[in-house]
């Protein structure tokens, strides 16, 4: 059986997560393989991610049990956020991160991000930004375009 609805892996993963944090490493343990046999997602026993978590599909969500991520994290499906040469990425608040998205390494993802869905990122991203594409380019920051993007704004110049 699997429930691709993203609510219960995310109860799943405040059980584990308080298990986890209170000395109860089997429970922790075993909840981490409910949330994959029925959710199919794998969530690290010590990632550490704020109030407001949702993921809207589980499905082939990967996060590593070293990720920081702030408040109101949203994830769609087939969403990975992991290590790279044992580096982990740490996520601010109010990030949002399309389906099949992978964010790799030491990375860091300000606040009020946007990740289009499929794109790959592996290099910092800043308060705002909207980041689209392999490997990831912002395109807008404060929902001003930056970058190629911003000649569309003034195409006189
Ligand atoms: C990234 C995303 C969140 C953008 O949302 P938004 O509120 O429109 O974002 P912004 O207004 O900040 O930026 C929009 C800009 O990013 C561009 N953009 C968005 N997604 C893009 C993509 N995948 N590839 C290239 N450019 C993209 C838009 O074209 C636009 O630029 P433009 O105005 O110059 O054309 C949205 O496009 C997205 O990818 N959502 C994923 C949804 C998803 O995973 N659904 C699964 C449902 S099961």
């Amino acid at each position: 059986m699997c429930v691709s609805d993203g609510t219960a892996a995310q109860v799943i993963y405040r059980a584990m997560q308080y298990c986890h944090l209170n000395g109860h490493p089997i429970a922790a343990a075993l909840l981490n393989g409910l949330n994959f046999h029925l959710g199919h997602a794998v969530i690290g026993r010590g990632a550490d991610i704020g109030p407001g978590f949702v993921i809207l599909h589980s499905s082939g969500v990967c996060i590593n049990s070293r990720v920081h991520a702030g408040e109101n994290l949203v994830i769609e499906h087939n969403v990975t956020i992991g290590a790279e040469q044992d580096q982990v990425p740490v996520l601010g608040d109010n990030v949002f991160i399309g389906a099949g998205s992978t964010i790799v390494g030491g990375v860091r993802i300000g606040s009020n991000v946007k990740i289009a869905a499929n794109s790959l990122v592996m290099k910092d991203l800043p308060d705002g930004a909207t980041a689209v594409g392999v490997p990831a380019q912002v395109v807008r920051v404060d929902r001003g375009r930056v970058g190629p993007q911003a000649a569309k704004d003034n195409p006189s110049n």
